[in-house]
Formats: C-alpha cells, sequence, structure tokens
C-alpha cells in the first residue's frame, strides 16, 4: 500500500477517487487550496508548498485542473517538485482525442502529457471521455435560455466513480506508460443526451438541433472524442440521471 497525494482530490473525479484509493487500502493525501481534513493547502499554480506536500509520499495522482489556463504551469512546478522527492509514480488523467481535436483545453492536456513523459518519474497516463456530470453541466448551464441548444455532434459519457476505480487500480499497479482509453457504454448524440437529460429534469424546452462550423465541430463529428470498440464503464447516461434526479 502507498502513501499517495491526490491534487485535484475535491472535484468531480477527485472525491471518488480518493474513496476508490482509499477502499484499495492506500494512505491518501489530497492537496487543494482551501484547508480541511486530511489535505495540504497549495496553489499548484504557485507551487510554493509543494516540497512540503510530497514529503513522504510515493505516488501522486494528478487530476487537477484550472479548465486549461494554468494547466501548464502547475504540471511544470508538480513536475520539478516530484523529480526533486524522488516520487515513484504519477498517474494523470487525460482526455480521448486531445491530440486529434483542436479545443485549447484539449492542446495544453497534450502538453502535459507530454511533459509527464519525458520527466524523470515514472508515468502513467489514463484518457477518458466525457463524464456524465460535464454532460448535464452543458444542459443544465442553459437554464436562462429559451430552448436547449444542441450540436450535431455525439459523445461517449463515462460515470466519473469508474474512471477514478480505473485511477485507483493503475495507482496500485507498476508505471504503465500510456495505457488505453476508457470510455462509456453508449454512443449517444448531443440530441439523445439532451432529450434524456429534459426528461430526467422536467424541462419543458424544447431541445433545437444547431449547425456549428469549425474544425473542432469537424474533429468532433468525426468521433474523435470517442473510443472504439466496446465501452469501458457500465453505468449509462439515463441510470446516471435517474440516480441524480430521484
Ligand atoms: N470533466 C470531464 O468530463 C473530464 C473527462 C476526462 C478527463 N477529465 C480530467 O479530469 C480531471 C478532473 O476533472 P474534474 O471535472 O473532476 O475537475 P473539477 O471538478 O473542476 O475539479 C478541479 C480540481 O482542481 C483543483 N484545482 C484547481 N486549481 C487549482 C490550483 N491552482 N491548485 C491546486 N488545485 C487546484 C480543485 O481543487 P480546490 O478547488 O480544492 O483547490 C479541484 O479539486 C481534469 O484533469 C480533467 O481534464 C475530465
Amino acid at each position: 500500500m502507498a502513501q499517495i497525494l491526490v491534487t485535484g482530490g475535491t472535484g468531480t473525479l477527485g472525491v471518488p477517487t480518493v474513496d476508490a484509493l482509499r477502499r484499495d487500502g492506500h494512505s491518501v493525501r489530497v492537496l487543494s487550496r482551501s484547508a480541511g481534513h486530511d489535505r495540504v493547502t497549495d496553489d499548484l499554480t504557485t507551487g510554493r508548498g509543494l516540497d512540503e506536500a510530497l514529503e513522504g509520499i510515493e505516488t501522486v495522482v494528478h487530476l487537477a485542473t484550472t479548465g486549461g489556463q494554468n494547466d501548464e504551469r502547475q504540471a511544470i512546478n508538480l513536475i520539478a517538485a516530484a523529480e526533486r522527492a524522488g516520487i515513484r509514480h504519477i498517474v494523470y488523467i487525460s482526455i480521448v482525442g486531445v491530440d486529434r481535436i483542436p479545443l485549447p483545453y484539449y492542446v495544453t492536456k497534450l502538453r502535459v502529457e507530454e511533459r509527464i513523459a519525458a520527466s524523470a518519474v515514472p508515468h502513467t497516463i489514463l484518457r477518458a471521455t466525457q463524464f456524465h456530470d460535464l454532460v448535464t453541466m452543458i444542459f443544465a448551464y442553459q437554464k436562462r435560455l429559451p430552448w436547449i441548444f444542441v450540436p450535431r455532434f455525439g459523445a461517449q459519457p463515462i460515470a466519473a466513480p469508474e474512471v477514478a476505480e480505473r485511477l485507483a487500480e493503475l495507482a496500485g499497479r507498476k508505471p504503465a506508460g500510456r495505457v488505453a482509453d476508457i470510455g462509456g457504454p453508449e454512443k449517444l448524440s448531443a440530441e439523445q443526451m439532451a432529450r434524456q437529460w429534459k426528461a430526467a429534469a422536467h424541462s419543458p424546452k424544447r431541445v433545437v438541433s444547431i449547425r456549428l462550423p469549425g474544425k473542432i465541430v469537424e474533429a468532433l463529428r468525426d468521433r474523435r472524442n470517442m473510443v472504439p470498440g466496446p465501452g469501458y464503464g457500465k453505468q449509462t447516461y439515463s441510470e446516471y440521471l435517474a440516480e441524480r434526479y430521484s
């Protein structure tokens, strides 16, 4: 069993990942900008307290994100501190298609992957598809709009706790480099997901499909955000919605 530091351990993916690691018997410390039980307080963008945060740590599970803005700076700080501390394994969560979809956030995630892979710290990188929570947030955010607007591409949403289980499994093993991508059990159009959300959330609004131009949309329409073959995740989007809105 290892001493593990989880960055982003307070987030959507972080909370179930910390739970899964503890269930597996690991000793887990969470790095967060705010204080709390079993937490070390630090801002990864400055990296000032990182040396202390990594004392006695063997494995780092790096999940923290700023939505792209400071992710590369944070990775630079974390990698430098991990190298100084002699960290034995860094596990990084990335996104399916970061090398094939020119979204600025994805370009940053790819750069972070490359920095981790080029570092002296042995690593494992897992790419996952969008979480059910993110898809839902996109629909829920439109609450001030008259309709639910959906683009003409789809996704393969996955339950964050299932990604968390896989991360815990990987963190408990030897560094493996880039491992197989994971996605949810179904490939759904945005319109299908919006209709499922509308029913679950009892939204009276119409679902309106819109055509968007550009290379990013082209890549998404080309299903570069999905994993070929059968899905890894078990929970469907409608099962997640039933649980969330019950
Ligand atoms: N959402 C998706 O659909 C999806 C799909 C595939 C992969 N991923 C990846 O999964 C990871 C987690 O995503 P998520 O949706 O769980 O994110 P989230 O809920 O937005 O959580 C972000 C986390 O980052 C931490 N953080 C932000 N700025 C920080 C800073 N300056 N210093 C230290 N910690 C900081 C936050 O901690 P505090 O606020 O406590 O400081 C929080 O725990 C990301 O790397 C993301 O790219 C997400």
